[in-house]
């Protein structure tokens, strides 16, 4: 592992990683909670400010919770919700979007279901953990308009009763994955699949903890793929990674886009 200590310049860190960038064909982009937090969404596991440092995630992301106390859990989703509507993409996210147009094959996998990466632009995106916006019923998945949730009031206590599915009239409950549950399948197929098949992995703001998305790297490794991790802490991938480049996703990107594009034109 090369790190890139933090005297180390955003330049140098960047050259390295275009190093191991600029001869990939197929690149693939593991995104997590990290890559957000610049535009104001706030991580899982950060002190303080991750979102599980302050609730508890068994009382909030797990089906048993929502069947609990279900208006509770449906008002946190669509405070999320409302939290991930007014953030704005960041330079990190739009420069990740350009990389995408200089590569034949590039897929952005993401866990973050605040749909930033296709605001900025990306346009091939696997979200392995779901989309904060694909309400659908809790009994037959019946999809549920965003609009008619989004028109939802939603009051000082947080509270806020699930709607009733218009075909089925079972609750409407948030599209992303809570623990306990599987991921959707062909996000899992094509994340898999691509990445045993990719020559550079980046992973960029995910602590690295939670599976089955912290077997990419591992995966990528077995086919001879190049890790560049991401991340202004050390994480449970660093020692792993090919490059750790501990740098900020809103610095790092954009830097990383700009002595790629210089090399590509030189
Ligand atoms: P975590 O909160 O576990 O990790 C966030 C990572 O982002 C940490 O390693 C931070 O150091 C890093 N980070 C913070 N700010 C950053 C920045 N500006 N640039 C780059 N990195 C930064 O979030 P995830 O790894 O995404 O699952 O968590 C994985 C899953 O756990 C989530 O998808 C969620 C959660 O439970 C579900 O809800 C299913």
């Amino acid at each position: 592992m090369e790190s890139c200590g933090a005297v180390d310049t955003p330049r140098l860190s960047a050259e390295l990683v275009v190093e191991l960038l600029a001869g990939a064909r197929r690149v693939a982009a593991l995104t997590g909670a990290g890559m957000s937090q610049e535009s104001g969404v706030p991580t899982f596991r950060d002190a303080q400010t991750g979102l599980w440092s302050r609730y508890d995630a068994a009382e909030l992301a797990s089906p048993q919770a929502f069947r609990r106390h279900p208006d509770r859990v449906f008002g946190w989703y669509l405070e999320r919700w409302r939290t991930a509507c007014r953030a704005e993409p960041h330079a990190g996210h739009r420069a990740l979007a350009a990389l995408e147009t200089m590569y034949d094959d590039f897929l952005v996998i993401t866990q973050n279901v605040d749909g930033l990466h296709q605001r900025a632009g990306s346009r091939d995106v696997v979200e392995l953990h779901g989309s904060l916006e694909a309400f659908r019923c809790a009994d037959a998945g019946h999809p549920a308009d965003p609009a008619s949730v989004a028109a939802l009031e939603a009051p000082a206590s947080g509270l806020v009763p699930p709607p009733r599915c218009a075909v089925c009239g079972s609750p409407v409950r948030p599209g992303v994955v809570w623990f306990g549950e599987l991921l959707p399948q062909p996000a899992v197929e094509r994340a898999w699949h691509w990445v045993g098949r990719c020559d550079v992995l980046l992973v960029i703001g995910t602590s690295s903890l939670v599976y089955p998305a912290a077997h990419l790297p591992a995966i990528a490794r077995a086919v001879g793929a190049r890790v560049i991790e991401i991340n202004p802490q050390a994480t449970a991938l660093s020692e792993r990674a090919d490059v750790w480049w501990d740098e900020r996703a809103g610095t790092a990107l954009p830097a990383l886009l700009e002595h790629l594009s210089r090399g590509r034109s030189a």
